[in-house]
């Protein structure tokens, strides 16, 4: 339709995307192969059909499989570039991707050499597709305290290269709470501060996130609607919210497409975006997100200028850079 080229063609800012989950089948077997690594799996059909999800853990455990296949500098660096040309394509010109160190650093590939092998396909991108784009390490939440202290010290070389920090993997029993001291620890070297909250937790954990992360930004955030209060609160805020369309779906966060509650959000005075959270598990890139909120026909030309708009706000790039793309 007119409004989808419309959309696609919206220059916008990608804020929601987990580098690991931009892993393609057939690159998961390019990798597999090249890495002499057996991997569970006879065919991309077979990848793709396992790619059936009924909550958060359900993708989390076949994404953490996955990604079992990245081993070294080259791998991360292809894997980046790979995004990027797919980003570049949707319009979007500037990304702040998230990573998973942890998931690497368990199975013995240094932090180095994952942080390399990305900020090496993040240059390329700035000099193939002008896309600009930034670095943010997230901490496994399933995991311990002290785990997540330890990964922000191997990334103590890089700070100058990290935008920020957040938290993601299994959301339920693992409230922000837990890592209110490693957070502040970041911030205290000069780290912006993320996390995931409100896509299966309670809004509880929303509220955590903001009093004791003291986040500047919220991934998801979409169970932050039961209670008005808190709504009040980030619309006051200018919190801008992380939202995933076509993730929400696949996890059952919402369970049809038309019920999503991107429009409420913004009705709300909510500063939301849209982004593809793990685009090669979830069924698209960001524009098969927008286009997928835009076929329920409820949002006007407007409101999507106001989303991208959203995006680039709610980036981390200086407010001199944030002007030049408005
Ligand atoms: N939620 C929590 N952890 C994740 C996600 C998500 O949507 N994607 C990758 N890790
Ligand atoms: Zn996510």
């Amino acid at each position: 339709s007119d409004l989808d080229s419309f959309v696609a063609g919206l220059p916008k800012a990608e804020l929601h995307l987990h580098i690991e989950g931009s892993l393609e089948p057939e690159q998961m077997f390019e990798f597999a192969r090249r890495n002499r690594i057996d991997i569970p799996f006879a065919s991309v059909e077979e990848v793709r059909a396992a790619y059936s999800f009924s909550r958060l853990q359900d993708f989390l455990d076949i994404y953490y499989q996955g990604a079992n296949v990245l081993r070294t500098e080259e791998d991360f660096r292809d894997l980046a570039r790979a995004y990027f040309a797919r980003a570049a394509a949707d319009n979007v010109r500037h990304a702040e991707i998230f990573f998973d160190p942890q998931t690497h650093t368990a199975r013995g590939i240094p932090f180095g050499v994952v942080a390399d092998g990305l900020l090496a396909g993040m240059a390329d991108a700035q000099a193939e597709h002008g896309i600009t784009s930034r670095l943010i390490l997230c901490f496994l939440r399933h995991l311990e305290e002290a785990d997540a202290f330890e990964t922000l010290e191997q990334a103590a070389p890089y700070y100058d290269r990290i935008a920020g920090v957040g938290l993601d993997s299994s959301e339920l029993g693992h409230p922000p709470e837990k890592f209110a001291r490693v957070f502040a620890a970041a911030r205290s070297h000069g780290l912006k501060l993320v996390a995931h909250a409100g896509e299966e937790g309670p809004p509880e954990y929303v509220a955590q996130a903001l009093d004791l992360l003291e986040i500047d930004r919220l991934d998801h955030g979409n169970r932050s609607l039961e209670d008005p209060l808190l709504v009040t609160r980030l619309a006051r805020s200018g919190m801008t919210l992380t939202v995933c369309p076509l993730s929400n779906l696949k996890l059952c966060v919402v369970e049809d497409i038309r019920q999503h509650p991107i429009e409420r959000m913004l009705r709300l005075g909510l500063r939301a975006t849209i982004n593809s959270d793990d685009p090669a598990y979830f069924g698209g890139y960001v524009n098969d997100n927008y286009r997928a909120i835009a076929g329920n026909g409820t949002l006007s030309a407007q409101d999507f200028v106001t989303l991208a708009r959203h995006s680039f706000l709610g980036s981390f790039l200086p407010d001199g850079e944030v002007s030049a793309h408005l």
